[in-house]
């Protein structure tokens, strides 16, 4: 961040300062911006947020413990203070101040309803071998975690690369208005909250904020394979760049297959040339979010041999997407616990055959939630997916993925065994009675369902060190 006395924080939120001590120099805010008192170290800005169960207003004495140079805060509180009308507002309005004072800041903005933070992580790792770059780990993709994000950039960073969600129209372009993107993705359109938004029309009528939101300097990078996602090319002035799989697209993919390991692998075409990449992330459905980061990056005015290289050797940056373990008996474990709907759950079930040639294969399904009407058709649709694919045993997580278990056994040629269970607890003692060494087991479903657990009971030693959510974003999750 860069520092910035009280005075200024007042300023670009329209705040007052309270709190000072009367003869004392003005404090300076170096950074961060946090908005959990624990994390507050010398220097830093603890925004004190209503909580679920806490009011942030109650943790300022633990902050200015542990080194805050002030609060930012509804209510005046014991210490240095800035007071604003709305502390989450604030944050927005704090964040685009900073923003301004950096012009050499390049914002990438990425939506979609599938795939931000994997494609966020590749973007970030691409482009930082272009100049320094700030990206958030996991998803912080809300209101509260864009801002916190676009805080910790100052003079040296040349890109800042930021996942924009959404739950309802003017959301993405809300998270624009704080930091405006010179370059925006728009990943695809699917189903993911589908239930608050009523019809894929009204993502896409949201999504396509982002582009609306470019400058006419900007690059829109759209994906051409997605009907939807490719007509937004008429909502912007900023120049189109396409990306895909087809013929059409300006940054595409020629040649692709799969290794052993379900890592894609292609040829990557663009105008100025092309080079091959071999993706170190498994699933077909990662192409093209390296297709995107590679429009991004050229965008950014890289070469496409250096794009090539720095996606073959991008890894995974935010936990439980597509996390592929092997066991030392031989169990291959996915771990792709970290949300699901319809599309990523096909993905899934598409690497898991793919790993699973020869082998016996073992899905673990919970529930996609947030589908509204279309739910239960929906789970039983991947039910169907997943007995037709074969799968050796398919263990059913909870009441809520119920028609995933109906969906299954309406396929009278599938002879794997159906295993319907009310909990993760359940679920890992009904694999551990089954699995064989060389299995390969698919772990997936809705945040709410936390089948991670599951995955880490099958592989203790990879578990996470609490088991805590790692980028649960604060503010609830989006789109
Ligand atoms: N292009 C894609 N199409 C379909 N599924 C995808 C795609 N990219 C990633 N996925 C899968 O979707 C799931 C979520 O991935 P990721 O976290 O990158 O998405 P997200 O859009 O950031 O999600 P959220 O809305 O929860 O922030 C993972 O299971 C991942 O493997
Ligand atoms: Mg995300």
């Amino acid at each position: 961040m860069i520092p910035l006395p009280l005075s200024t924080v007042a300023e670009l939120t329209g705040g007052t300062v309270t709190g000072l001590p009367p003869d004392g120099p003005e404090p300076v805010v170096r950074g961060p911006v946090v908005i959990d008192s624990r994390e507050a170290v010398p220097g830093a800005l603890f925004a004190a947020l209503p909580g679920e169960r806490a009011d942030g207003h109650d943790f300022a004495p633990a902050a200015f413990a542990g080194g805050a140079s002030a609060v930012l805060a509804a209510r005046p509180v014991d210490g240095p203070a800035v007071v604003v009308p709305d502390v989450q507002e604030a944050l927005g309005l704090l964040a685009r101040g900073v923003l301004a004072r950096l012009p050499d800041a390049v914002v990438t903005g990425v939506t979609g309803s599938a795939g931000k933070t994997s494609t966020k992580d590749l973007i970030a790792q691409v482009v930082e071998r272009a100049g320094p770059t700030i990206a958030p780990v996991g998803s912080f993709n809300n209101e509260i975690g864009l801002p916190l994000t676009a805080l910790r950039a100052d003079e040296g960073t040349r890109h800042l690369v930021l996942e924009m969600g959404a739950r309802g129209i003017g959301h993405i372009a809300y998270l624009c208005g704080i930091a405006r993107p010179a370059i925006g993705v728009v990943l695809n359109v699917g189903s993911a909250h589908l239930g608050e938004f009523g019809s894929r029309e009204a993502v896409a009528q949201a999504k396509g904020e982002m582009v609306e939101a470019l400058p006419a300097s900007g690059t829109a990078v759209l994906n051409a394979d997605d009907p939807l996602v490719a007509a937004m090319a008429s909502r912007t002035e900023a120049q189109v760049v396409t990306f895909g799989r087809g013929p059409d697209a300006t940054v595409r993919a020629v040649d692709e297959d799969l290794d052993e390991a379900g890592r894609g692998r292609f040829t990557l075409v663009t105008p100025e040339g092309e080079a091959k990449v071999a993706l170190r992330l498994a699933g077909a459905h990662m192409v093209p979010n390296a297709l995107a980061a590679a429009a991004v990056a050229r965008a950014a005015g890289m070469g496409v041999a250096d794009v090539a290289d720095a996606l073959s050797a991008a890894g995974p940056r935010s936990r439980w997407r597509m996390e592929v373990t092997d066991r030392p008996d031989g169990v291959t474990v996915i771990n792709d616990a970290y949300n699901a709907n319809p599309e990523s759950t096909r993905a899934a079930l598409d690497v898991l055959a793919h790993l699973a040639r020869g082998r016996r294969a073992f899905a673990v399904l919970g529930e996609m939630a947030e589908l509204g009407d279309t739910s239960v058709a929906e789970h039983a649709k991947i039910g169907q997916h997943v007995a037709r694919s074969g799968v050796a045993g398919l263990v059913v997580v909870g009441d809520a993925a119920a028609p995933v278990a109906e969906g299954a056994a309406q396929v009278a040629a599938w002879t794997g065994e159906l295993v319907q269970v009310d909990d993760v607890g359940a679920a890992v003692t009904a694999l551990s009675g089954r699995l064989r060494p060389h299995d390969v087991v698919l772990v997936k479903g809705s945040r709410v369902a936390g089948l991670e657990r599951v995955a880490a009971a099958l592989l203790p030693e990879a578990a996470g060190p609490d088991g805590a959510a790692p980028d649960a974003p604060a503010g609830g999750a989006r789109a």
